[in-house]
């Protein structure tokens, strides 16, 4: 990798959009590139599935979460996504039983009658903002399907508050050596971070306000789980709950709208979309039993993924030297899983920048971790299947009734924080199958 003024000029890229260094990292150096950070430390960036499997799975517990999650940290404070050890293993008891397979099929009715009920206002001939439009209904699912709260009404002033706070993350990973209550009294002189904790607390303290008026009453939810005697302190009852609202919409609402995009531009495998999902429906309404019965949807879904990786990377500090498949990482350096340079690795995949959603279908005999759209080992993420099932019921309802078309000529930016999502609105031009 580089050294000297080299290295420093790549790290002032890395601030600018750390995407776009990482890509041109991998075609200048190679699959394993060392970056200096100071004298003992460097940024490891590892783009094989050996490395993946090695620092998730087989070695993981030499590896924590990197100082690159401490801006995060801030924010989302001991909630399953930021904290380590005990800590980490409490919240996980707590919420993985809740969003395990067998419980999946009960939220696919919610789940569906939200995307229902948004699909059903997009007039015929009207230009909507697809990006916003699937924050609203996924914002709307967690709400209603994990805490039994109506959220649809703040997806704006969410979403504006996510993308201040992922600025901030960004901003902030120069200021890391502050450590974290530095970093915190840092935040509250920045604009933007300082909205952003309100809004996302004003949120998440009508949430649980609500439901303590409300008082427990019919089947426990995961809010009740997580909000019983004895289960949480208060502080991390609020980092909990404001980490599944957020992880829980924001990734799977980018997911959506790259795949709405890449479906107007690729219509041949829009109508097999169409036609599958009108095959296999009928006029009905999607439910959990379908999932499985649309091959074609969940190939779109897995291939847009494999493009825009909502988490486009994944890194960890390591604990004691390592030797990761030959690369010597030194104790506190970090590693970076970047499932964007996997799932673009031309070694992995033939056709690496095309859209080939066929190679999801039938027998796949490519390496266990080249596709890691939602990590691996005990870290990876608790509502993948949650998330799985949430996509492609709403990718189903949007099919079954509107197709929608990107303007001609429109560019579509993304931009890589936090998560990869577009970078500003997706307008995108309703044209109805069938009336409401
Ligand atoms: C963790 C991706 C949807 C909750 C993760 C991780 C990835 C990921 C890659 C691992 C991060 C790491 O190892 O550093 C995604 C994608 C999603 C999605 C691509 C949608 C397409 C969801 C949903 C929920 C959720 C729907 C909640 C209902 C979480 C939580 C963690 C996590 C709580 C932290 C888990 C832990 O460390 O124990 N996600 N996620 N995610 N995800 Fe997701």
């Amino acid at each position: 990798g580089p050294s000297g003024v080299e290295a420093a000029r790549w790290w002032a890229r890395m601030m600018r959009d750390p995407m776009d260094a990482y890509g041109a990292l991998f075609r200048r150096y190679g699959d394993a590139v060392r970056l200096p950070r100071d004298r003992r430390r460097a940024l490891f960036l590892l783009s094989r599935p050996e490395h993946a499997e090695h620092v998730l799975v087989a070695k993981q517990d030499n590896y924590v979460k990197a100082f690159t999650y401490r801006p995060l940290r801030v924010f989302l404070g001991d909630g399953l996504l930021t904290s380590e050890g005990e800590t980490w293993r409490r919240h996980r008891r707590l919420v993985q039983p809740v969003l395990a397979q067998r419980h999946l099929a009960a939220f696919a009715p919610g789940m569906a009658e939200v995307a229902a009920r948004a699909v059903a206002r997009w007039p015929d001939g009207v230009t909507l903002d697809a990006a916003a439009h699937m924050r609203r209904v996924t914002l709307d699912i967690v709400g209603r399907v994990l805490f039994g709260s109506d959220l649809a009404g703040e997806s704006d002033a969410t979403g504006r508050a996510l993308a201040d706070l992922q600025r901030s993350a960004v901003i902030g990973l120069g200021a890391t050596f502050l450590g974290d209550a530095g970093l915190r009294r840092a935040f509250r002189l920045v604009p933007g971070a300082r909205r952003a904790g309100g809004q996302l607390d004003g949120m998440l303290r009508r949430v649980v306000d609500e439901r303590r008026a409300a008082g427990p009453g019919g089947e426990p939810d995961l809010l009740d789980l997580l909000m019983r005697d004895g289960e949480l302190p208060d502080a991390e009852l609020r980092d909990e709950v404001l980490t599944l609202l957020l992880a829980g919409h924001e990734t799977t609402a980018a997911a959506l709208t790259w795949t709405l995009i890449l479906l107007s531009r690729y219509p041949a495998a829009r109508d097999r979309v169409e036609a599958e999902v009108d095959e296999v429906l009928g006029g009905r309404d999607p439910g959990a039993e379908d999932v499985d019965r649309l091959p074609w949807t969940r190939a779109v879904l897995s291939e847009s993924m494999r493009l825009y990786p909502p988490a486009w990377t994944i890194e960890r500090d390591a604990v004691a030297d390592d030797d990761v498949a030959g690369a010597e990482v030194t104790a506190g350096s970090t590693v970076a899983i970047s499932p964007y340079l996997l799932h673009r690795n031309p070694d992995l995949w033939p056709d690496p920048e095309g859209f080939r959603p066929e190679r999801f279908l039938g027998e796949q005999d490519r390496p266990r971790h080249a596709y890691l759209p939602f990590g691996g080992g005990r870290r990876i993420c608790v509502g993948a299947g949650f998330a799985t099932m949430e996509a492609v019921l709403v990718l189903a309802l949007v099919s079954r009734s509107v197709r929608l078309d990107l303007a001609p000529g429109v560019a579509v930016p993304s931009r890589a924080e936090v998560t990869l999502r577009p970078a500003g609105p997706v307008p995108m031009l309703v044209s109805r199958r069938r009336s409401p």
